[in-house]
This record gives C-alpha cells, sequence and structure tokens, in this order.
C-alpha cells in the first residue's frame, strides 16, 4: 500500500506537512470525525492520486484559529485528482478517470440533493445538514491536500473531464471547479447579475476574483471591486474591473465618481466574518460591515450574493454576540429597500459542467483573474502563511509532481 502525506491543523496559526493514513473504503475515527460517521462504509467511494489542491480563504478561518476546528484535522475541500481504486459500488467512474471533486460532500439521494441543493445534504453529516472535506463541523470527512483522498459517492459526486491531455493543458483552470469559480459565479447568480448590470464585489481575495470574472462571463456592463489590499486590487484591475480601496473612506462615494450614481444593480459578499470596517476603520474587526455596506450600496428590489462565510461560533470574536455569530445586521436598511439576500455553501455541482465548458472553450480566463500559483505539497506552510499575509495569489499544491513544481 502507498504512503500518504498531507496538511495537518495544528492549532492556531500552525499547520504541517505530515504522514497521515493512505484512504480505505471506510472513514475510521480521527479529529473532527463525527461518532456517528466512524465506521461508515465506503463502497461507493473512490481513490483519488490529488493532481492539485487549492488553499482556501476558508481553511484560514480555521488556521487563524477562528473556529471550533480540532488540532490534527487534515484540511483541504478543493481537490483535483485521477482515480486509482474504485469501491465495489461505483459503476461508471473509471479509473485513469481524471475528475474533479465538488467541495461540498452529498449523498444524491436525500430531499435537498434530489432538489440540486447539494450544499445542504441531509445524509453525510450527522451534525447538520451540508459537509465537506477536511473542515470544520462537517462530519470528519479527510481533507484532500494530501497525495491521496478518498471522494465518496462518486458516480454522483465527480466531474470527469473528457479529453485527458486537453484538460491538463488548462489543469491551473480546471483546479478552480471544485469551489470557488463556481461560489463566485453563484454569487453573481444569486445577485442577479445580468447583462449589463453594475456589480460591487466586496474582497479582492480568490472568491472576489471568481465572482468578478463570473460578473463579467454573465455579461455585467461594470464590476467594482473592493478591498484594502492594493496588491489585491491591481489583480482585480489586471482583468477589466473597476477598484476602490474601502481603506480610503466609504465605498459608496468612490462608486458614485465611477458610475456617476452610490447605487448599484447587485452586491457579492466575498468576505464573509472577518470582515474589516472601512474608512479609519479599516485596520479593526467589523464583522456586519461588508453586508451593511450591501444594503446600502444595492439598488431598491436588488439582491445580494453571499458566498462569503458566517460562522455560528468564532472563539476570536471582537464582541460577545459576535462569538455566537450574531452580527449587527442592519436588517431594517435590506428591508426597507425590499432586499434579497443569498446566504450558504455554493451548490457546486450546480455549475461545474458549464463552467468547465466555459473554461475549455477560452470564454473565461480564470486561473490568470485569481493569479493562480502551483507549489509543492511540501511548501503548504509557506503558503498558507503567504495567503495570510494578503498575497494577490490562489495557491495551487502539487502533491503528485502532475503539475510540474517538484
Ligand atoms: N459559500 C461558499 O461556498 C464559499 C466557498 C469558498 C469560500 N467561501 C468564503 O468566501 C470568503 C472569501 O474567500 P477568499 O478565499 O477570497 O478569502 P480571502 O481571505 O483571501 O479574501 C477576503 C478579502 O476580503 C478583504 N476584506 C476584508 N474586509 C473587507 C471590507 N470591509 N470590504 C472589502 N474587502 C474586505 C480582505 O482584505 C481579503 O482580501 C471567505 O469567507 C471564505 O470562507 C465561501
Ligand atoms: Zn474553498
Ligand atoms: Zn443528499
Amino acid at each position: 500500500m502507498a504512503g500518504n502525506r498531507g496538511v495537518v491543523y495544528q492549532g492556531a496559526g500552525r499547520v504541517e506537512v505530515q504522514d497521515i493514513a493512505y484512504p480505505e473504503f471506510e472513514l475510521k475515527d480521527g479529529p473532527g470525525v463525527n461518532p456517528a460517521n466512524v465506521g461508515r462504509k465506503v463502497p461507493h467511494g473512490v481513490i483519488l492520486k490529488v493532481v492539485a489542491t487549492n488553499i482556501c480563504g476558508s481553511d484560514q478561518h480555521m488556521v487563524r484559529g477562528r473556529t471550533t476546528a480540532p488540532e490534527g484535522l487534515v484540511l483541504g475541500h478543493e481537490i483535483t485528482g485521477e482515480v486509482v481504486e474504485k469501491g465495489s459500488d461505483v459503476e461508471f467512474v473509471e479509473v485513469g478517470d481524471l475528475v474533479s471533486v465538488p467541495f461540498n460532500i452529498s449523498c444524491g439521494r436525500c430531499r435537498n440533493c434530489k432538489e440540486r441543493r447539494t450544499e445542504i445534504c441531509l445524509n453525510v453529516n450527522p451534525d447538520r445538514p451540508g459537509s465537506a472535506y477536511g473542515y470544520v463541523d462537517m462530519g470528519g470527512w479527510v481533507g484532500g491536500q494530501a497525495e491521496y483522498a478518498l471522494v465518496p459517492y462518486a458516480d454522483w459526486n465527480l466531474l470527469r473531464f473528457p479529453d485527458r491531455d486537453r484538460a491538463m493543458e488548462k489543469i491551473l483552470d480546471l483546479t478552480m471547479l471544485s469551489d470557488i469559480f463556481p461560489t463566485g459565479y453563484h454569487g453573481c447568480v444569486t445577485a442577479g447579475v445580468g447583462v449589463g448590470s453594475s456589480v460591487y464585489v466586496a474582497g479582492a481575495g480568490p472568491v472576489g476574483l471568481a465572482a468578478a470574472a463570473s460578473a463579467q462571463l454573465l455579461g455585467a456592463a461594470v464590476v467594482i471591486v473592493g478591498d484594502m489590499k492594493e496588491e489585491r486590487l491591481a489583480q482585480a484591475r489586471s482583468f477589466g474591473c473597476e477598484a476602490v480601496n474601502v481603506a480610503e473612506g466609504d465605498p459608496g462615494e468612490q462608486i458614485e465618481r465611477i458610475l456617476g450614481s452610490p447605487v448599484v444593480d447587485c452586491a457579492v459578499d466575498a468576505v464573509g466574518f472577518e470582515a474589516h470596517g472601512t474608512g479609519k476603520d479599516a485596520e479593526k474587526e467589523a464583522p456586519a460591515s461588508v453586508l451593511n455596506t450591501a444594503m446600502a450600496l444595492t439598488r431598491a428590489g436588488g439582491s445580494i450574493g453571499i458566498p462569503g462565510l458566517y460562522v455560528t461560533g468564532d472563539p476570536g470574536a471582537s464582541d460577545e454576540a459576535a462569538r455566537e455569530g450574531s452580527l449587527s445586521i442592519r436588517l431594517g436598511l435590506g428591508w426597507s429597500k425590499s432586499h434579497a439576500f443569498f446566504t450558504g455553501q455554493c451548490p457546486v455541482m450546480k455549475y461545474h459542467r458549464e463552467l468547465m465548458a466555459a473554461i475549455m472553450t477560452d470564454r473565461v480566463q480564470i486561473a490568470k483573474a485569481v493569479n493562480a500559483v502551483a507549489i509543492p505539497l511540501e511548501e503548504a506552510p509557506e503558503g498558507y502563511r503567504s495567503f495570510d499575509e494578503g498575497a494577490a495569489s490562489k495557491y495551487v499544491l502539487d502533491p503528485n509532481g502532475y503539475l510540474g513544481t517538484g
């Protein structure tokens, strides 16, 4: 049996690459594994040799110690791989297939899956609806920032790339299908972005940049990206977005200078609960800041897409209420403008096939938009550090040398 190496959370601010167990077709006990999931048989699963696995802002919430993630958790929910073994119940996926894994784990059998709401599958996580690999409160499925990873319900979950050679040519784009490209796209779809829309995207991290590229793909007339990190704003400008530095003041005034009006059709929150304030408060955390800005900016009758993550427990929150995920949201403002809000994980499976086609036909340059940078698995700790410092890059780990970093 092959060995395995993976990225392991070691407590606030620390990740290490360690020897971990090679996957079997059974969920074993381990850090964060819900007792009801221990011993769960996975004959419907496959084992992947990981081709590419990305570091995400969602991982950073855990690594910064802002969640209740247990030490020893193997991280990684953005996985692209080659099938090397299949369980006895797998019918249609074959050894040798190159596949993208939606970060949401779903069963394909429950009410929500049948309604394409794979982000809130009822059968994979005893803690709550919805699940993901390598993530706190998500049932304990082992993460994929590793050489090998187990994917349950493989016939249902996996998206197969039809042509291996052509896929490998665009692998840095295709690796974004496991999360951030569908997530950014979902943010825009739920915000109602269409031809001619004006769009404000809060956050110029990888999800914000993916949302901005998605807004362009959907036909937006003007895409304005806000952040306080100049390097990330420059990345947004590099593919035709307008950019506003929210540390320089209220985004509304800056948007008025661009559009001639402080109102946008659609807003996307690609920041989440670790949001900072704007203007003179840009140094401080203000978890409701982006949501309140979005309500102030969005036209009456508009929608706000909220892929940015909000939690039910934040041990590092700046105030007592926020420790339980209660934020000072100005709901009255949104109510008075009849706003619609869309929250939750992105149901990746709803979008990944179409977005794969957009990549393969050069309709979108997603790796370029988010500045994808491949690094060896063993350099994951440096990748996490640099991403945390605000590098304008999306780090893609290369555990088996497919990306040529080794
Ligand atoms: N819903 C989903 O399915 C899903 C999937 C992936 C990621 N996420 C979440 O999306 C969010 C973004 O992910 P990411 O990888 O881009 O993270 P990131 O941390 O790299 O980016 C967040 C950016 O927001 C900026 N920011 C902070 N306060 C701001 C403010 N008031 N206005 C504008 N910008 C502000 C930060 O400077 C940073 O550049 C995270 O919360 C992540 O957990 C959700
Ligand atoms: Zn992610
Ligand atoms: Zn389900």
